[in-house]
């Protein structure tokens, strides 16, 4: 299958025969990248059962690891769940569209298909212009989950989706490089008290303030996968981000674990594994003396967080790209963004920590 890249304006008028095309091509249960405020994400009609089987063949992913459904406008969500829970409302009213994701009970409207056989559904109304066009032109119903390959760095820009989708999918819309550059964040509204699934660019303190209750954080956001328990976000329980090399988080004051990245850095280049090291601006002169063939590269500015979110997954892949064995990490527990980014990179290093 030969993958077209097609530049979209985000203006009906303009992206009026891309729009057609979109149409059409998800109509007849096809796929297409689409961009969003998050991450882009790998599109197929959501109410459609061949959609979603061909979304997990695309993707290389496990069909028990549910789809987000992707709405546009707030009265498409009655069709698909069976009752809107106490305080969603309210979210809604003060997140959405934006980057965050609500798991409510299903009607029976959503195949189990889309939802890997669970009785919930996982909904959001993204805010990117393009990706509102797209949904409203196909159908008010998308299934995305994040257009990558299974395993694999979300994609930020449109050439990421190539390298993971290209001769997979007939279409990839081209809206530029994305601005929150985490996946959404998601909240389970199905049980009795709400629980963060996954942190994201809403954080738990800005959910509690909009709800006025406590919110739980599923103990699998820390990692902790209990083999005995289905997780609550399915995805959780698979590897995730993870560039080819063996990637190492030192966790400690700045000055510590630059230190003692330099030193196992040193010692990795030495024993011929390529090695690579993630800083960030305020710490990357600290690495100045380093073997030249040890790449140092920067993932943001500490002092402005959004910088880390929007570049990490774009550091992961240039890993690979560079073809590091061995990565050394500094961690990033910024105040705001720090938990979602942390989440992403602990992934990413299959959990391997280092504390000085
Ligand atoms: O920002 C985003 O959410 C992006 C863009 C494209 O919108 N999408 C995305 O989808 O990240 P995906 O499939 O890569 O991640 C969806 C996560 C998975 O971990 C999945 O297990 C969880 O959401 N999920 C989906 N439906 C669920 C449900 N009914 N209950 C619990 N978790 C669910
Ligand atoms: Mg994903």
């Amino acid at each position: 299958m030969e993958t077209e890249i097609i530049r979209a304006w985000g203006d009906a008028e303009k992206d009026a025969e891309l729009l057609r095309l979109s149409g059409r091509i998800i109509s007849e249960g096809g796929l297409a990248a689409i961009p969003t405020e998050t991450v882009y994400g790998l599109a197929g009609d959501a109410l459609n059962p061949d959609s979603a089987r061909r979304i997990y063949e695309a993707k290389g992913r496990p069909s028990d690891n549910p789809l987000i459904v992707h709405i546009a406008r707030l009265d498409s969500l009655e069709y698909i769940i069976s009752r809107i829970p106490e305080g969603a409302m309210k979210l809604f009213e003060r997140f959405w569209p934006g980057p965050l994701t609500v798991v409510m009970e299903k009607s029976a409207a959503v195949p189990g298909e889309t939802t890997g056989g669970l009785d919930t559904v996982a909904v959001r109304m993204p805010v990117h212009p393009i990706a509102l066009e797209f949904i409203a032109a196909t159908g008010g119903y998308i299934a995305a989950p994040s257009a990558n390959r299974s395993g694999r760095p979300s994609c930020t820009n449109a050439a990421h989706v190539m390298e993971d989708m290209g001769g997979r999918i007939p279409l990839i819309i081209d809206g530029g490089e994305v601005g929150i550059g985490l996946e959404s964040t998601i909240v389970d509204l199905s049980g009795e008290r709400p629980v963060l699934l996954r942190p994201g660019y809403i954080t738990v303190p800005m959910l509690e303030e909009a709800l006025g209750r406590e919110v739980l954080v599923d103990r699998a956001v820390d990692g902790v996968i209990d083999p005995d328990i289905r997780p609550r976000a399915p995805g959780m329980k698979y590897t995730h981000y993870a560039p080819r090399a063996r990637m190492y988080i030192v966790r400690g004051s700045a000055e510590k674990a630059a230190e003692r990245i330099a030193k196992l850095a040193e010692q990795g280049s030495r024993t011929g594994s390529k090695t690579a090291v993630i800083a960030c601006d305020e710490t990357r002169k600290l690495y100045g003396g380093l073997r030249e063939d040890i790449e140092v590269i920067s993932v943001g500015s500490r002092e402005k967080e959004e910088t880390i979110a929007h570049n990490l997954f774009n550091v992961l892949r240039r890993m690979d790209e560079m073809g590091a064995e061995l990565v050394y990490s500094e961690a990033f527990y910024t105040p705001r963004l720090g938990n979602a980014i942390m989440n992403r990179l602990t992934r990413a290093a299959g959990h391997r920590f280092i504390d000085v």
